[in-house]
């Protein structure tokens, strides 16, 4: 795993689309693993330009979202299927059929989280993973706990989690639980770009300055052998 500061969320954002918009040139058929939320926003408008000023070409790619709400529709405005029409593939030429979201509003969650992991499974795997990271440490929806679980599956989130997303919902409430993808697809990603932003340094600081714990979910990074952690602060963490 490397670690790589940037000065502002700016050029942490091109840092990352960068990887990404290599990757694609690289592989065009690419399996993207991608993330929402505030941190992925400055990687999704750069990755627009870039395929604007045809740069890059997604009409082969297929994405593979982290996670969803549970009980939400992918209709519902705080949606992540919504979130990621709006903030990136309405702006692409990506193929609808080609993008992958887990169903949070599944009738049965235990059902589509197998699902999903067939699907990540037929599609080879994910070639390059886009994280963010939560104030405590989780990649994708997986929460701090005393083991890490290896498949897709449903999450009560937790409340540093429920906190941190309430600004997103109008009543400041989001759903209480999700799904998200576990710890083998994330791992198993032959690559593997993480972003944060100043406010998450003390986080990023705690990660990635110790050893692998499932206390710190994204820890387990420090194991993977093409992770690049892009992180945005005033000093080098090591
Ligand atoms: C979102 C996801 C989460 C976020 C994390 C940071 O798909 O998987 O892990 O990346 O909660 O969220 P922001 O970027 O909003 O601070």
């Amino acid at each position: 795993m490397v670690l790589v500061r940037q000065n502002t969320f700016d050029e942490m954002s091109r840092c990352a689309a960068d990887l990404i918009a290599a990757q694609l040139k690289r592989k065009p058929k690419s399996v993207l693993g991608l993330a929402t939320g505030s941190s992925p926003l400055g990687v999704y408008r750069r990755l627009i330009e870039l395929y604007k000023a045809g740069e890059i070409d997604f009409s082969e790619a297929f994405t593979v979202n982290l996670d969803e709400y549970c009980g939400l529709p992918a209709t519902h405005p705080e949606s992540y299927a919504r979130f990621m029409r709006e903030n990136f593939f309405d702006h692409i030429n990506v193929k609808p059929e080609n993008t992958f979201i887990p169903n949070g509003n599944a009738a049965d969650p235990d059902a589509e989280c197998a699902r999903y992991d067939r699907l990540i499974g037929w599609l080879g795997g994910i070639d390059l993973q886009l994280l963010g990271i939560g104030f405590n440490g989780h990649i994708g929806f997986n929460e701090p706990s005393e083991h890490f679980i290896d498949e897709t599956h449903r999450v009560k989130l937790t409340r540093s989690t429920l906190l941190a997303n309430g600004r997103f919902f109008p009543d400041g409430n989001p759903p209480a639980y999700a799904i998200t993808v576990g710890m083998k697809a994330i791992t198993r990603a032959k690559s593997v770009v993480l972003i944060a932003g100043e406010e998450k340094f003390a986080i990023v600081k705690r990660a990635f300055s110790g050893g692998v714990t499932p206390e710190i979910p994204a820890s387990i990074l420090l194991d993977h052998p093409n992770a690049t952690v892009i992180y945005t602060g005033e000093e080098d963490i090591r």
